[in-house]
């Protein structure tokens, strides 16, 4: 089948099924064109707790498509490429986390989106990059562990002078982010104003002109006056920062800013996912139970 035609189709399907398409920055272009909503981690949360279609494609990785069914548990999710996972969220593991939490009864545990059903079910709440901030105000005079990012919670930590234990995970391309890389980026792009996600080491962070999340990059690109921008996170978002801003320049960082995850997902396991409903996501009802709490809880917070 042609992609125009697989496009058509796919456009059916959604009719018949009432279903809708959720797809994340760093999907391909191909995939993000197709979506009903494209976003940053919060953004896609919230489009799945308010939808009423009755299935969700999400094209994305695991904990995404989780995230989605613990919030809209009367849906069918679907994640067309079961494997895609997130490196990080397997960084800190259920066992791990309660012989933390045995041992420090006394630490509130904030949980990044990133991670599994099991560890948010053991979290007193969630948040993702572009909420982080604005929820662990309201947790200023507690003591905290942040699970799994050592660098977003790094960059949280300084910036509201939080009590705050890391968790030693990283995602594995944001991570190896370096001055030196800025620096050369800087030099052969001197107009250029240098954009970074949180999940990248403290001193890069540190040389950058905005940290933001992908929404966050995306809105301050489409917002800025200027005209040329380094971007410090994955190539995915180029896609709409091009779509958006036709008459800008975008330089990636280090072509090595691709999640291999993320782009693991076509246009054809999109449509295979729906038309045979393949692929569906579940999460035991106990531990979607403690789960939805503390995602109920970043959603109220992050309003
Ligand atoms: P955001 O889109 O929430 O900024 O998250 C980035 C990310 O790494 C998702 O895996
Ligand atoms: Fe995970 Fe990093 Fe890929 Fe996001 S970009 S899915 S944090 S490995």
């Amino acid at each position: 089948m042609d992609k125009k035609t697989m496009i058509q189709e796919l456009k059916q399907l959604k009719k018949e099924k009432n279903a809708v398409i959720l797809a994340h920055y760093y999907q391909t272009g191909d995939v993000q064109d197709v979506a009903d909503y494209t976003g940053d981690s919060l953004a896609l949360s919230q489009v799945a707790a308010d939808t009423d279609a009755d299935i969700i494609v999400f094209a994305g990785v695991h904990f995404m498509a989780e995230t989605a069914k613990i919030l809209s548990p009367d849906k069918k999710v679907l994640l067309p490429v079961l494997e895609a996972g997130c490196p990080m969220a397997e960084m800190v593991t259920p066992i791990r986390l309660q012989k933390y939490k045995d041992e420090h009864p006394d630490r509130t545990i904030v949980c990044y989106v990133n991670s599994t059903a099991k560890v948010k079910a053991l979290s007193d709440i969630c948040v993702t990059s572009s909420s982080a901030v604005k929820i662990l105000k309201h947790y200023k005079n507690d003591k905290l562990l942040y699970v799994p990012d050592k660098n977003l919670g790094a960059y949280v930590k300084e910036k509201l002078d939080l009590d705050m234990d890391l968790w030693p995970g990283f995602c594995c391309i944001h991570n190896d982010l370096t001055v030196e890389q800025v620096k050369e980026s800087r030099k052969a792009h001197p107009n250029a104003l240098f954009i970074v996600h949180p999940e990248t080491k403290l001193d890069v962070i540190n040389e950058a002109d905005f940290v933001g999340s992908t929404k966050g990059l995306l809105n301050y690109v489409i917002e800025s006056d200027h005209e040329e921008f380094i971007i410090g996170t994955e190539k995915g978002i180029l896609h709409t920062m091009q779509q958006q801003c036709p008459d800008k320049t975008f330089h990636i960082l280090t072509p090595e800013l691709s999640c291999f995850d993320m782009k693991l997902t076509t246009l054809e396991d999109i449509y295979l996912a729906l038309k045979e409903e393949q692929f569906e996501i579940t999460v035991d009802e106990d531990i979607l139970v403690n789960a939805k709490q503390a995602l109920d809880k970043m959603l109220e917070l992050s309003k």
